[in-house]
């Protein structure tokens, strides 16, 4: 089993398969990046999966594929499918916002995919296009109709902004509680490349407003997982992600790969290591050897706790898949 430099085990591996995205989400990549990376710069899906059954063999057993957009990238069903067919025991997820879900779902279930988590900002055509700088409701509704129908397992990410979705709040929670999906509210994280003018609301915010239609009973954590899960009076699930809660970072277990071959230890912090040599020569002991020191300088917790004053993390999220 893989363990950091705290002791916390590490069984969790996020792989950002490209920093392209089809949206502009404010909270994201607004206006930059001005260009995207090179094609050559990205691992190919073999280099990848060289890394990832080496990750698998030391003790990963989660892996979730983000982006950028996932979906954009060529042959993401025959990436899953390699990864499926070494270990079809993985619990193998993919974060998307939904846009190309309509023409994709059915494939990616085939290929082996089990769960999927689709942004869901806004009910309002208006408003998503406002986050998302596009006009992309309608795709993305179809495209969580279209997982639900091929058999996926979907959530639900919403992240809620002062003056622009903070009145959807109780809409999202039920609009998935209709169609029997779990929600999740995602603190926003503040960073250098998302729209200075925007401020997300604090978990406890975010309850508030739920308890204007709801009771709410705490369930607590599940594993390592960073939601903390609540129940509704009626009996509806859902999670709240508070990275600014001082707990949130001591059952983390997870490591990212980015689509170019940096392993970042840590959403807020900028270090990150390469195994892109490594794994292009094939030399497998040297990319776990990689693993092992980026593992053992993982940090204790990030710094979105500190308050009004402490530093905004310049990691941009299109890098990391969030
Ligand atoms: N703060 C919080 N969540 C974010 N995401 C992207 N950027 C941020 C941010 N700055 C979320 C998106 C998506 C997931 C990939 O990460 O909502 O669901
Ligand atoms: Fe694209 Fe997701 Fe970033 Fe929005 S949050 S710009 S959908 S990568």
């Amino acid at each position: 089993m893989l363990k950091d430099g705290y002791g916390r085990a590490v069984d969790y591996l996020r792989v950002s398969v490209t920093q392209r995205c089809n949206f502009r989400c404010q909270y994201c990549m607004p206006d930059k990046p001005f260009s995207w990376l090179p094609e050559e710069n990205l691992l190919s899906f073999e280099d990848m999966f060289l890394f990832i059954r080496a990750a698998i063999d030391e003790g990963i057993t989660k892996i979730r594929i983000t982006g950028g957009e996932p979906l954009l990238r060529a042959d993401l069903d025959k990436f899953i499918y390699m990864i499926h067919s070494y270990k079809n025991d993985i619990d193998l997820s993919l974060t998307t916002n939904g846009y190309l879900l309509p023409k994709t779902a059915k494939r990616l279930k085939e290929a082996g995919l089990k769960r999927l988590n689709v942004s869901l900002d806004s009910l309002k055509p208006k408003t998503a296009q406002k986050i998302a700088q596009k006009d992309i409701l309608k795709d993305v509704l179809k495209g969580i109709d279209k997982a639900l129908e091929a058999g996926l397992k979907v959530k639900i990410n919403m992240v809620p902004l002062k003056g622009i979705n903070d009145d959807e709040i109780v809409d999202i929670l039920d609009f998935c509680k209709e169609r029997g999906i779990e929600v999740r509210f995602i603190e926003y994280m503040e960073n250098k490349v998302a729209k200075e003018q925007i401020s997300g609301l604090f978990g406890k915010e975010i309850l508030s407003k739920v308890k204007e239609k709801y009771i709410i009973t705490k369930i607590g954590r599940e594993g390592s997982s960073p939601s903390f899960s609540y129940l509704t009076n009626d009996g509806y699930k859902f999670g709240l992600i508070d990275p600014h809660k001082h707990d949130f970072c001591e059952s983390c277990n997870r490591i990212r790969l980015s689509a170019e071959g940096f392993l970042i230890p840590c959403l807020y912090f900028d270090e990150a290591l390469s195994i892109k040599d490594a794994v292009q020569k094939g030399d497998i002991e040297a990319a776990v050897s990689i693993l092992k020191d980026v593992l053992r300088n993982k940090p204790e917790k990030n710094r979105w706790q500190e308050d009004e004053g402490g530093e905004i993390s310049s990691r941009a999220f299109y890098e990391t898949g969030g």
